[in-house]
């Protein structure tokens, strides 16, 4: 029915009205500043003009960033009475971590390892999107990054394929549901295919060059994942890879994503790409841009203005390009349309839209979110969780920062109703604990503006006139005073995400001399680190006995806080990338391949350990687990059978808490050197104190097979295979088994 109906418009229109489906445009609500206009050398205040004009003439299919439920009603009818078959526009946004409610940021949910926490928070941003007319998403970031100078890491699952395949798709599941054209899902859109995370230098939008095996290893597994979860749409990426711009590279999207994956959803430039192969030194003009993309399957320009697509029916006409191929593109995106119900139901009903903003079960999503994507990265004489103490000092810039806890990539947020650290844990610790607070330096010490600046309160002003010393001699008094600190610091939201790369893992500004000032007082100090990258925490992790992880926790942020500081809840969460020590060592993974002199790998800086502050998959909690060796149902099978890995997790601990079971692989030898260690299963599991709770692992034929570069293909070696499992990538019990033939 589906085809029947798209053949039947597609037989209607002309190679204009073609076009205009193929086109998106951004309409922005919030004007953006200057400095942004220069930055895109676009004048936005004649957009909303150009593009309603565009709706009008039917020659703009789909927009962004349109968040307003009466807004996408009034610009929907724009779009249905402007083309002569009445198809509606498809409304897509960046719901990254959450439109009104904001969940914890992407890394921070990676680092949860919890796949259901993860789809029911991106079903919660689902259905607060649909609610407000909004039909898909620009999300997951499925791209793996390595290299955390990378500001998008904070958008993705780390720096693992087989950890960010997982999350990817409980992502997608989230988002869809079993049907997008449900009414409370949306469509996911895994972007940016691929390769982007591994910029080179960490520098945004730089150049990737990636060998096959990398790809085929380690940068598409998240994506394939997401297809295979039935992904209804994939963006591509800004940068070349291996000298082709993904935009136009026909390998990525003919061979792989549609040829050997079966991809049947449609794919979006990611913005101004399309223009951008133009300032690639790729395409020659607009048109032949617009002539690649379309011959390469890019079925939707993202534009800010001026669509090399707009120079589609001139292409054809001058037979550059095939009516056939447009209309391909423009088949994918009316069945998408189809499959949405906006053909029989293009607008949205704004009270319904009021009352799904407003669900309080949506806090309590984000909430338990927060709670469960916390890393306790150090807890030396069990500091935490906090019990007995009369006064806590709260102190710090990021203390009391509404902005900074819901992190970057939001928009619509309601900055009202977020809870900062300091507000949870004035309302945990009710009247029996003193709370005292000070921020210790200025927020105005934030050192960078990012380009998403331009929307809203990014920039808390410093009430008064702020007085340095003043205030740092406040901090360390309020210190002095208390039974214990709590030191909230990280980086300012802005400092991380899209176009903003660091040369640097430090603490911005005075942040490490506040918290020696605080540590010297003697006062037990409890650090909540606020980030989406690892920092250079080489001092903390030596001189402060308690670590936690916070990420930026999202609307509930700071009530999940103080629930996991009071012992409420435990910390459970693992880290998702290799916490390095210092920028110097970066990159820096758990899963390298041994080389010459493997026994020395801890010391091949003359000036630094070689190895991580903390390890891949490393983090804490309130209980104390012990790992059985683990065994296996038979210890030999051959290329394409499954093996059944088992190990018994006992709470050897006083307290009830959560442990991530980590299973890693090593191949003794083969056709290719193999990672030291490969994540190939994991579990999220409670456990009372003194219980225990046995697990077992597969590892068949998609665990054991790996992407060869002399075969040029996937194989599974004959070999021996040692299992390890354990609380992070370091685990040492383990057993192993042979693969023959
Ligand atoms: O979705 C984003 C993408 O990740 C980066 N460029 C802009 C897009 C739309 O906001």
């Amino acid at each position: 029915e589906v085809a029947e109906r798209v053949e039947s418009l597609l037989a209607k229109m002309t190679i204009v009205e073609k076009a205009g489906q193929l086109t998106q445009f951004f309409y922005f609500n919030l004007p953006p500043s200057e400095e942004i206009e220069d930055r895109l050398n676009t004048d936005f205040s004649r957009q909303p003009a150009m593009v309603e004009a565009a709706l009008s003439e039917g020659k703009a299919g789909a927009l962004l960033f349109v968040t307003d439920p009466a807004e996408v009603n009034r610009l929907q009818r724009l779009a249905v009475d402007g083309n002569r078959h009445g198809i509606p526009a498809l409304f897509g946004f960046d719901v990254i971590h959450g439109l009104r409610t904001i969940l914890p940021v992407p890394i921070a949910m990676a680092a949860s390892w919890d796949p259901a926490v993860i789809e029911q928070g991106q079903a919660v941003a689902a259905r607060e999107a649909r609610a407000v007319g909004i039909h898909w998403t620009f999300a997951p970031m499925a791209d793996i990054a390595r290299d955390p100078r990378w500001g998008r890491i904070i958008e993705g699952a780390g720096e693992d394929p087989y950890l960010g395949a997982a999350v990817a798709a409980a992502q997608v599941r989230g988002f869809q549901g079993a049907d997008f054209g449900a009414p409370d899902r949306i469509i996911a859109g895994p972007k940016h295919f691929a390769g982007y995370g591994a910029a080179l230098g960490g520098r945004d939008y730089d150049e990737v060059n990636l060998s096959d095996a990398e790809l085929w290893n380690v940068y598409l597994p998240p994506f394939k994942a997401a297809v295979d979860a039935g992904a209804g749409n994939i963006m591509t990426a800004y940068m070349p890879l291996n000298g082709i711009p993904a935009t136009g590279n026909e390998w990525l999207f003919r061979d792989v994503l549609r040829g050997q994956w079966g991809f049947d959803g449609f794919v979006v430039s990611d913005a101004q790409a399309v223009h951008n192969l133009k300032t690639h030194g790729f395409a020659e003009n607009l048109t032949d841009a617009g002539v690649r993309a379309v011959t390469t399957g890019i079925d939707l320009e993202m534009a800010i203005g001026d669509p090399a697509y707009a120079h589609l029916p001139e292409a054809v006409d001058a037979g550059l390009v095939d009516e056939a191929a447009l209309d391909a593109c423009v088949r994918r995106i009316l069945a998408t349309k189809i499959r949405l119900g906006l053909l029989d139901q293009p607008y949205v009903d704004e009270d319904h839209a009021r009352a799904v903003l407003a669900d309080p079960a949506h806090r309590a999503v984000a909430r338990t979110a927060a709670q469960r994507a916390a890393v306790l990265l150090r807890n030396e004489g069990d500091l935490l969780p906090l019990t007995g103490q009369g006064s806590i000092a709260v102190i710090g810039p990021l203390a009391d920062s509404r902005r900074d806890t819901i992190g970057p990539w939001v928009f619509d947020y309601d900055s009202a109703e977020t809870v900062t650290v300091l507000q949870g844990i004035r309302d945990r610790a009710g009247t029996d604990v003193q709370v005292s607070y000070a921020a210790g330096i200025r927020s105005a010490q934030r050192t960078f503006a990012s380009m998403f600046d331009m929307w809203g309160d990014n920039t808390p002003a410093d009430a008064g006139d702020f007085d340095d010393t003043a205030e740092l001699d406040r901090a360390v008094a309020a210190a002095r005073n208390a039974d214990v600190a709590v030191v909230v610091l990280g980086e300012w939201q802005n400092m991380i995400g899209e176009a903003a790369s660091r040369s640097s893992l430090e603490l911005p500004g005075d942040q490490l001399a506040l918290l020696q000032a605080v540590a010297a007082t003697g006062t037990p100090v409890v650090l909540l680190v606020m980030n989406g990258r690892p920092l250079d925490l080489r001092w903390a992790a030596e001189n402060i006995p308690a670590i936690l992880d916070i990420w930026y926790p999202g609307t509930q942020g700071g009530t999940a806080v103080a629930d996991l500081l009071f012992g409420d809840v435990s910390p459970g969460g693992k880290l998702p990338f290799t916490w390095p020590r210092t920028v110097g060592q970066l990159p820096m993974i758990y899963s390298h391949t041994t080389s010459h002199e493997p026994d020395n790998q801890g010391k091949r800086y003359w000036d630094e350990q070689s190895t991580p502050l903390f390890p891949f998959g490393h983090g804490l909690s309130y209980g104390r687990f012990d790992y059985s060796e683990p065994t296996l149902d038979r210890d030999s099978i051959t290329a394409g059978e499954t093996v059944t890995v088992s190990v018994t997790v006992t709470n050897t601990g006083t307290r009830e808490a959560d442990e991530v079971a980590q299973l890693y692989i090593r191949q003794r030898y083969g056709t290719a050197a193999r990672p030291i260690r490969e994540l190939k299963g994991f579990q999220r599991i409670t456990l009372a104190p003194g219980a225990s709770q046995t697990l077992t692992f597969p590892l068949g034929p998609d665990e054991l097979r790996y992407w060869n570069a002399a075969a040029k293909d996937w194989v599974i070696d004959s070999t021996s295979i040692d299992v390890f499992v354990g609380g992070d990538c370091t685990a040492t019990q383990n057993v192993s088994f042979t693969i023959t033939g």
